[in-house]
């Protein structure tokens, strides 16, 4: 079978496509043929060892996991003997947490990981990123903020991946949704959902009158000194993405100030959340918006093109 994997840090060419026999399932694994997975700017920062502090975790000289990709979505081949609640032909998607080898052909994973069935109602394509930007974003708006019907959320690159999940579950919850993008993306982010969509080249948010309960920076593109008074009294500034400015800020006033990395969450409380968002597709509440998909083998390109910050919702890789 064919993986991506990487054994230096380094630029989108460090990474192989190995040639290596199918992985065997242990008693409680299910092997997986892998339809789609997810390439992701994660992936990317893992790759290049970037942030270089990231590197006491991933390993200081080269990367202690050579493999790449997290999300996936594809059919059960094979389970081992202790496997329950799963069968050999069922189509599931989830994740396999800190980029484990998911952009692959083949994949083992457990039972109890964070995975559920397909919805029939989504393709594999449209499943393997839900856990990057839709657990992300779901992860922060409900667990994180809490959002209210009725509260007015700000979302700061809303034609990213974690943006376009985050306007249309802001909308699920009921709330106000302003949404920052560019010229180009306007049309979609007005079209996921959201009431009121400002053009970051034309018109800087932390520099308007208009207050919000919550702006949730889904990018990092700006930080809570320049964007506190566009907040309202007790609102609250979120971001996934962590800079020197949100650790300080996060630590001193953290009631106002959240970051969090959601795969340190309890993978139990991601299943939970995941099987919500799984709720919501098929009621066809949510839809995955995909803006490239390659071939595993072209996975170069696709993280090439994951490092130019144009891309809008997701990348898929899918196999042949
Ligand atoms: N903490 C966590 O648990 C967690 C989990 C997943 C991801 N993340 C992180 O979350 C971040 C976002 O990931 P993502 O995949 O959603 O990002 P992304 O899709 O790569 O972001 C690209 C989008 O950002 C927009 N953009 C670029 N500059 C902008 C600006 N100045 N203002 C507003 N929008 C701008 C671009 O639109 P234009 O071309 O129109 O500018 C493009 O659509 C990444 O840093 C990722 O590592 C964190």
């Amino acid at each position: 079978m064919k993986s991506a994997i990487y054994t230096s840090y380094g630029s989108p060419e460090v990474i192989q496509i190995l040639e290596s026999k199918k992985p065997l399932p242990k008693s409680k694994d299910m092997l997986v043929q892998i339809k789609a997975s997810s390439a992701t700017r994660a992936d990317t920062m893992m790759r290049a060892g970037k942030p270089k502090f990231g590197r006491l975790f991933l390993g200081l000289f080269k990367p202690k996991n050579t493999s790449l990709g997290t999300g996936f979505s594809g059919v059960i081949d094979s389970v081992g003997s202790e496997v329950t609640q799963f069968n050999v032909g069922d189509e599931i998607f989830g994740e396999k947490l800190f980029s484990n080898g998911t952009n692959a052909e083949f994949i083992c994973i457990a039972e109890d990981s964070i995975i559920a069935l397909k919805p029939n109602n989504i393709s594999h394509q449209e499943a393997a990123p839900v856990c990057d930007g839709f657990l992300t974003s779901y992860n922060f708006l409900k667990d994180i903020a809490n959002i209210q019907p009725g509260q007015h959320i700000l979302i700061n690159g809303a034609s990213g991946s974690l943006g376009t999940a985050a306007v249309q579950i802001a909308k699920l919850m009921g709330a106000t949704v302003t949404g920052v993008c560019s010229t180009k993306n306007m049309a979609l982010v007005k079209a996921l959902g959201a009431d009121f969509v400002i053009d970051y080249k034309n018109n800087d948010f932390t520099k308007n009158i208009k207050t919000y309960d919550v702006i949730y920076d889904s990018v990092g593109k700006t930080n809570y000194s320049k964007s506190r008074n566009a907040l309202k009294s007790g609102g609250v500034f979120l971001t996934p993405v962590l800079s020197l400015n949100i650790l300080w800020h996060s630590m001193s006033n953290p009631k106002r100030v959240k970051f969090a990395a959601t795969g340190l969450k309890k993978p139990e409380e991601l299943k939970q959340m995941l099987l919500e968002l799984v709720d919501f597709f098929k009621q066809k509440q949510l839809k995955t918006v995909i803006d490239k998909s390659y071939y595993l083998s072209d996975i170069k390109k696709a993280h090439h093109y994951l490092e130019t910050d144009r891309k809008v919702g997701n990348i898929v890789l899918i196999n042949q």
